[in-house]
């Protein structure tokens, strides 16, 4: 029997921001990614025991910039065209429920119109 790897951090979900090549680049008239804002809240509150947060180099689909993932147990969740305070503040207020009722929130609805699918068809989910 192979002893699989367990780690210790296992957070409710993971937000990925992404601040790449085109995410955030406000020289290149894309919106401002509020990176630091995100961090003093998530430090200040100690958000990344229940929301992992990670501002990441480019996930690729930069066309649909500004670009967040939302991981989950139940799966990944993209969105695109992220722009203004309200939506990255709806983020904090999504992940500071998550953190205090100890459960994966539901998203606001208002992220209904930003979710897009990254992959292409395929039948089969799983890598390997
Ligand atoms: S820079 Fe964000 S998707 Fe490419």
């Amino acid at each position: 029997m192979i002893d699989l790897p367990v780690t210790n951090r296992r957070p409710l979900a993971q937000l990925v921001v992404c601040q790449g090549c085109c995410c955030g680049r406000t020289d290149r008239g894309r919106p401002e990614v509020p990176v630091g804002r995100l961090k003093d809240v998530w430090k200040g509150e100690k958000l990344n025991r229940s929301v992992q947060l990670t501002v990441s180099g480019c996930l690729g689909p930069c066309d649909l910039a500004n670009v967040a993932l939302v991981i989950t147990p139940g799966g990944n969740n993209w969105f695109g065209g992220l722009a203004g305070d309200a939506v990255y503040e709806a983020l904090i207020a999504w992940a500071r429920e998550c953190h205090h009722t100890g459960r994966v929130a539901p998203l606001s609805a208002g992220f209904d119109g930003l979710r897009f699918e990254r992959f292409g068809a395929s039948e089969e989910g799983e890598v390997g």
